[in-house]
């Protein structure tokens, strides 16, 4: 369920014409619904509600935007962050510094001091160097900082290769058999306060069994650990709860998973952490575009739209599906691939697709597009940086500007030793 309707036989976001975004704003342009963010918040929230003790990070990855992240912390939400331009940018958007969780696998030193520096609730360590370096950097400070161990339970997530993060073989944690020694071992150090442990197996998860078995091998280890003598009041459960892109794709309820972590998790006894990041943006976001050219080949015609792999890199990154539809469709359809102005064949949205029949000059929206989407975008082939915008019931803001190919080039520099 999302908030760009048909009304009168033309895309809505909330109560304003998709049209008239693009009339006004210009086009490829990622389009928000707050009511969306603001809803999937709520849900994931409820979900939950059976379970005692809840911390709730966005993963601000999803989408970063500062408009998005301030809906965020308004409904209650600290941030997940991977960097340190993340935090910034949580604590920016008003969220407070407490709330903010610090993941990621390359942290780097500078990063760790930043955290402590703004006093961030915890960090998720990915290996034990880094447990030793934090610990080194806090204790110079007098301080303990408040940490986790990310461990791999080896659990195959059932999702794509590229976003997959609990499998041995992923670069993600330390092995969960290895897990207690090296706990023994951070637990000592003076400059930490290791208060439990974290796992993150992957992203559009589809199916609630992977994450099952990885709580279950979670659970199992906090037993151990306990028994050791280690006090565990945390545990971070991740994110990965995945969404719709196409018909037919079920993912788990909100209210299935917040069953199935308060039945694993019952006698656990600690605060559950959760980094949900296109559970709650996918589907609060389309790409709008504009058909540029309808092109015959000798096989199917192909619809060229003005985004590209540049603007959207989700498809020729991971060869996802997003829905495309017409934003005044006539109901006609055809059989097209769909593809952008890029220079390479990857910069393809679509192959073979029946889709509602546009012609040039029309406009079109990429379906749940709200993750991943903007923030993984580029400047390839020297396109301007998409722009966004925040719709609100009958009104809307640009939230992120384009930013123009020139501006770009303008922070280049020729060297004078090349132009003597
Ligand atoms: N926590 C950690 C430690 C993560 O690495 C991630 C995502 C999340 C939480 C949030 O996961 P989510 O709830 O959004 O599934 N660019 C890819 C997705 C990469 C996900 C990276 N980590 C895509 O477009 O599919």
């Amino acid at each position: 369920m999302d908030d760009f309707r048909l009304k009168d036989g033309e895309f809505y976001a909330e109560d304003v014409p998709l049209s008239r975004i693009a009339e006004e704003v210009g086009t490829p342009v990622y389009v928000y619904s707050r009511a969306g963010f603001e809803r999937h918040a709520r849900d994931f929230r409820e979900g939950l509600k059976t379970c005692a003790r809840v911390h709730l990070a966005y993963a601000i990855k999803a989408n970063p935007n500062l408009a998005v992240l301030r809906v965020m912390a308004n409904a209650g939400y600290g941030a997940d962050v991977v960097s340190g331009g993340e935090l910034e940018r949580a604590l920016a958007a008003g969220m407070a510094a407490k709330d903010v969780v610090f993941s990621g696998v390359g942290k780097t030193r500078a990063e760790l001091t930043q955290g402590l520096d703004r006093g961030i609730g915890q960090f998720n360590l990915e290996h034990e160097a880094e447990g030793v370096a934090l610990s080194d950097i806090a204790a110079g400070r007098g301080e303990r900082a408040p940490c986790v161990l990310r461990v791999n339970p080896d659990v195959d997530a059932g999702t794509h290769a590229k976003i997959s993060t609990g499998k041995a073989e992923n670069k993600f944690g330390v092995a969960i058999a290895d897990a207690p020694a090296i706990y023994a071992r951070l637990a000592r150090l003076p400059g930490l306060d290791l208060r439990g442990v974290a796992s993150h197996i992957g992203s559009q998860l589809l199916s609630l069994a992977p994450m099952e078995a990885t709580y279950r091998r979670v659970g199992a280890l906090l037993a151990d650990l306990r028994a050791a003598g280690h006090r565990i009041s945390h545990v971070d459960l991740g994110g990965g709860l995945g969404v719709t892109y196409r018909a037919g794709e079920t993912p788990p309820s909100d209210a299935e998973y917040g069953a199935m972590v308060a039945r694993v998790t019952r006698d656990w006894g600690v605060a559950l952490m959760f980094e949900p990041g296109r559970r709650i943006a996918g589907n609060a976001g389309v790409l709008l575009t504009r058909v540029l050219w309808v092109k015959p080949s000798p096989g199917n015609p192909w619809v060229i739209v003005d985004a590209a792999m540049n603007d959207l890199a989700r498809p020729a990154l991971y060869d996802a599906w997003h829905d495309f539809e017409a934003v005044s469709p006539s109901g006609e359809r055809f059989v097209a691939n769909i593809a952008g102005p890029v220079c390479e064949s990857g910069d393809t949205f679509a192959k073979g697709r029946k889709i509602d029949r546009v012609a040039d000059g029309d406009l079109a929206i990429f379906r749940t597009a709200g993750a991943y989407g903007a923030t993984m975008a580029s400047t390839y082939n020297s396109r301007d940086l998409v722009a966004e915008v925040m719709v609100d019931g009958g009104r809307y803001a640009v939230v992120a500007e384009r930013i123009p190919a020139a501006r770009i080039m303008a922070e280049e520099h020729v060297p004078e030793w090349l132009t003597a």
